[in-house]
């Protein structure tokens, strides 16, 4: 299926009947969305990464679950092993979970109309995402004011949200205001910034300058950035940020070189059971996604260690911008007071 003219960058798109997801390891060459009617293919598509980034993650497994009722209205037991597949298909992004808990509590809940509250909650759980993105925007891109240049780094954008992204959602509205340079990092092994991040950003007019992952020490001591600007997988109550490996490195040279750096997530990034950054589970993907195919036989010599996500402490963190607020020095407070 082709992405429809009338619509820019949509990582999902719920028919009513079914969830359509744009096939995000084959971009930018190939525009695909595929059609999934069932949870557990949706499951797959997340543990593939056909859809990636943890609130578009959170907001595909919603949908998950209304397909599963849609299919198993009659045995909520067959719903609830699709929740528990669900909750498999990838660990660190704590969106996932906090979206199948709110699923889940309605499916326990049992209200008549169980179908249609369903459906509702996982389309405001999309439509929430979309508006608190354009909000952290604004207060992100407050923070930005007379902003040299930034860097960022993975995809943290409409691509890995419900739309106009986190990270990406302070670019664009800092753009407005007049930012001109932005920097993307490759991101390896994945290559979410090479293929995710510039595809995005030019789709929107946005000029953009690509740099080798090992370029960012060189490009900072140069001078050209004043911020770098991530989204967040998880983050612990303390600020401890869990986010797309290669993010822990930026914040250490960011440090050294005078670099501030800019965490952007809405509240249910935050894991409210987390006191720091040491419980988060690190997912661990294949040798394969890393390694030459050479050495993909078993009896090859050659391995690969492949964590796909770090952790940065709160000390390194200049600001946390959430929907609910900005925190700055997050290592001061943590980020509990944003709790409702
Ligand atoms: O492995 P990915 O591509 O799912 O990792 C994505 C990231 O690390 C993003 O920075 C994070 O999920 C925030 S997306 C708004």
């Amino acid at each position: 299926m082709n992405l429809p003219k009338t619509l820019s960058v949509q990582a999902l798109q719920w028919t009513g009947e079914t969830l359509l997801v744009l096939d995000q390891r084959c971009l930018p060459d190939i525009i695909r969305y595929d059609e999934y009617s069932e949870a557990p293919g949706v499951a797959e598509a997340i543990t593939s990464m056909r859809v990636r980034g943890a609130p578009a993650i959170g907001i595909a497994a919603a949908y998950a679950v209304v397909l599963s009722a849609r299919q198993h209205l009659e045995e909520p037991s067959l719903i609830l092993k699709d929740l528990d597949l669900l909750a498999k298909s990838r660990p660190t992004a704590v969106n996932l979970f906090w979206a199948l808990d709110k699923m889940r509590s309605i499916l326990e809940q049992n209200p008549a109309n169980l179908l249609n509250v369903l459906k509702e909650t996982a389309q405001k759980i999309h439509a929430d995402d979309l508006a608190d993105n354009h909000r952290m925007g604004e207060l992100g891109a407050q923070l930005l004011t007379g902003s040299k240049g930034v860097l960022t780094h993975c995809n943290a954008g409409a691509l890995a949200t419900g739309g106009y992204g986190t990270a990406l959602g302070v670019i664009r509205s800092a753009v407005k205001r007049g930012l001109k340079n932005v920097y993307a990092g490759e991101t390896r092994p994945w290559l979410q910034g090479a293929r995710l991040t510039v595809w995005e950003l030019s789709q929107d007019g946005i000029p953009v300058t690509l740099i080798a992952d090992s370029a960012a020490a060189w490009l900072m001591q140069s001078g050209a950035i004043d911020w770098i600007i991530v989204g967040a997988d998880r983050i612990a109550l303390n600020g401890d940020t869990a986010n797309k490996i290669g993010t822990y490195s930026l914040a250490v040279l960011a440090r050294q070189h005078g670099v501030k750096v800019m965490v952007v997530a809405p509240t249910s990034t935050i894991d409210w059971q987390m006191t720091d950054g040491s419980g988060i589970k690190i997912e661990q993907r294949a040798a394969s996604e890393l390694l030459p195919a050479v050495y993909h036989q078993p009896e090859s010599l050659v391995c690969a260690w492949n964590p796909v996500f770090d952790v940065t402490p709160a000390e390194l963190i200049t600001a946390i911008v959430t929907e609910r607020g900005v925190i700055q020095n997050p290592a001061a407070t943590g980020v509990g007071s944003l709790r409702v």
